[in-house]
């Protein structure tokens, strides 16, 4: 079953514990955390302080992305009761197995993004050890940004590897999803649709994601 993982950063943030309830209802199965450090991207959004306001606010897991540099010192301050995915980027690890298994041992799923740009092969290796693989389908550092279409192709791809492998790993678009493309994210392969501002930025959140459940749900 396809997954919608609402992205907070498009959320009111005076309102979150209620516009997170609003996601749940319409239907979303993780909530999308993106943390940004001002340094491996050019926007500074919440730290942990912020994730962990969020804990019992919502039944939703955490799927917590990194877009920080030495993401080593930081992650185990996300590992909350309800964090189920903690994300690193390729682009930001200088040692990814180090990093990875380090995810692992604090009992948390471990995740991989890759920037649009990043070939795939540049995961080889360690695909085999990842509980996810977050193809990045805008470049990282704001909501609201118009999908490249050439990381669906990766997303194809990548499921042609993951099957050829027998891997397990969970594929996750995230940026520029709305409701005119999610079909075609899905069917390409993405297992996870993060959504940010097509979900929180209009008016009703349990609308929009019960719009978007309601495409996945046909699938
Ligand atoms: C971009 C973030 C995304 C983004 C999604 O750097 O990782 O999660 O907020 O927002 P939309 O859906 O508005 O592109
Ligand atoms: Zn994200």
């Amino acid at each position: 079953m396809i997954q919608l993982a609402p992205s907070i950063l498009s959320a009111d943030f005076s309102r979150l514990g209620a516009h997170l309830a609003e996601a749940e209802r319409g239907g979303a199965g993780l909530v999308h955390v993106d943390v940004m450090d001002g340094h491996f991207v050019p926007n500074i959004s919440f730290g942990a302080a912020v994730m962990k306001c969020l804990e019992g606010q919502t039944k939703l897991p955490f799927d917590v992305h990194l877009m920080i540099e030495d993401p080593d010192k930081y992650l185990e301050d996300f590992v909350a009761g309800q964090t189920e995915y903690i994300t690193v980027h390729q682009e930001a690890c200088r040692h990814l197995d180090r990093t990875i298994e380090h995810i692992k041992s604090t009992g948390v799923k471990a995740g991989v993004a890759l920037n649009p740009a990043t070939p795939l092969n540049s995961l080889d290796a360690i695909l085999p050890q990842v509980d996810l693989v977050l193809i990045m389908s805008v470049n990282p550092g704001f909501g609201g940004q118009k999908l490249i279409p050439y990381t669906l192709e990766k997303i194809k791809e990548l499921k042609e590897r993951r099957l050829a492998g027998s891997m397990a790993f969970k594929i996750e678009i995230d940026g520029g999803v709305n409701l005119e493309n999610a079909g075609e994210a899905a069917k390409a392969g993405a297992d996870i649709i993060v959504a940010g501002s097509s979900v929180f930025g209009k008016e009703d959140a349990e609308k929009q994601a019960k719009k978007f459940t309601d495409i996945f749900s046909k699938m």
